[in-house]
């Protein structure tokens, strides 16, 4: 499987504009809309740590202060993780709620090694919408 190369090019392109100055690690995302459009997002870290957010976030909130309702059906995070860095628990939440039911996702690095997986096998059993409806 090869990375979607649209989505790693405006990954990169986020990634170096990171604001990553407490811990080091610049990560770039990039999703795919199911209507095809494309929105970046990096990592934008505070002195505060905690309100720290990760490129994937940056990437959906972009793409929904753009568009408003949004499915996502690819994604892929670039970092210097080894293996690469896959998505946080609290990234991981918020995708789930925009992920198309066969989003894929790609991690990688500039070290030419990525694993790529179905959204669905990486957060299975996502707490969602249509729990807050059942009894
Ligand atoms: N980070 C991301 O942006 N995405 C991930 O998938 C994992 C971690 C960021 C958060 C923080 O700025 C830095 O990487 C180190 O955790």
């Amino acid at each position: 499987m090869i990375i979607p190369p649209d989505l790693l090019e405006v990954a990169r392109a986020a990634r170096a504009l990171a604001h990553a100055p407490y811990s080091g690690f610049r990560v770039g995302a990039a999703i795919r809309l199911a209507n095809g459009a494309i929105f970046g997002g990096c990592n934008v870290e505070n002195a505060s740590y905690g309100a720290t957010i990760c490129a994937e976030r940056g990437a959906i909130c972009a793409a929904v202060a753009a568009q408003g309702a949004i499915e996502v059906r690819e994604i892929v995070v670039i970092s210097d993780g080894s293996p690469p860095w896959p998505p946080c628990g609290m990234c991981r939440q918020f995708i789930a709620e925009f992920a198309a039911p066969a989003c894929r996702i790609f991690c990688s690095n500039e070290k030419g090694e990525m694993f790529e997986q179905s959204f669905e096998a990486l957060f299975p059993k996502a707490f969602g919408a249509a729990d807050l409806g059942s009894e």
